[in-house]
């Protein structure tokens, strides 16, 4: 994978690729990176890349001349030319873009090449974003003080699932895969401050184990993120087995509950 990142802040960036598993696929050759200064590319005596908006209103925008050279500069075309097929695509960071997920994280590691534009102040000229922008991506519903720090959202999200970084089983398990959260997870001691690891994981029994974990992450994604559950049984994306375990979770939810109901309502007719 291929990354260019238009910044007004390179340093961010750059100790981001210089650190940990990210600098050892730098090194094999796994991700390569380009960072492009923006205000290299600034037209006036001062090196300016902000402006105030017309119409008014609070702060400042980033210029339009500068975002335009400096996209030039890392190959980006303009949206309305024709051959487009060795451009990169161009991801403008904003909180008001669509929702980064891992099925766009996804979608963006299969491109060959991916240019991250991160605002500051305000934003940016529209124009930019009519001549250039493939997508506007937001990493969250908050307002970050710039787009590096989204930019090294998906940059992390996209080049851990290119080939050879990790093993391809820590993916299939991790939370998201499959439409599920993660199951919890104990290593050594068996016992912390009184509190031991479950049976079932130090039975050997695979599996059971299996089974216990695809239960647990079940429970998790009912508990957090319900709608996770809904969307998944809507796509069937879940096999006849899982759906039976949901079933089973969410009875004994729903079990549960009655339970606390009833206790509830022993205790106020007390
Ligand atoms: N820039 C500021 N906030 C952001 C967000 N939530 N997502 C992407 N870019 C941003």
């Amino acid at each position: 994978m291929n990354y260019t990142v238009l910044t007004l802040f390179p340093e961010i960036i750059e100790s981001y690729f210089s650190a940990s598993i990210m600098a050892k696929a730098v090194e094999r050759s796994l991700v390569r990176y380009k960072i492009v200064n923006i205000r290299d590319f600034a037209q006036d005596k001062h090196h300016s890349c902000d402006d105030a908006p017309y119409g008014g209103g609070a702060g400042m925008l980033m210029l339009a001349e500068p975002l335009a050279l400096a996209l030039e500069s890392a190959g980006a075309a303009k949206k309305n030319e024709e051959n487009r097929r060795h451009t990169p695509r161009v991801v403008y960071l904003t909180p008001s873009g669509k929702p980064f997920t891992q099925g766009l994280a996804a979608e963006l590691a299969q491109e060959e090449e991916i240019a991250l534009l991160c605002g500051r102040y305000e934003g940016i000229d529209q124009r930019i974003i009519d001549l250039y922008v493939d997508d506007e991506v937001s990493v969250g519903d908050y307002v970050l003080s710039s787009g590096e720090v989204a930019a090294l959202c998906v940059i992390d999200a996209t080049y851990r699932l290119g080939a050879g970084v990790l093993r391809s089983e820590s993916l299939a398990e991790e939370s998201f895969a499959g439409g599920l959260l993660e199951y919890p997870q104990w290593t050594r001691p068996e016992i912390f401050m009184g509190l031991s690891v479950p049976e079932v994981l130090l039975s050997g029994h695979h599996a059971n184990i299996r089974k216990w974990q695809l239960e647990k992450r079940i429970e998790k994604t009912l508990a957090v993120r319900p709608e996770l559950i809904e969307r998944g049984l809507a796509e069937g994306i879940f096999d006849a087995g899982t759906r039976l375990l949901i079933e089973k979770v969410k009875s004994s939810v729903g079990d549960d509950r009655n339970r606390t109901d009833d206790l509830l309502n022993a205790i106020q007719a007390l």
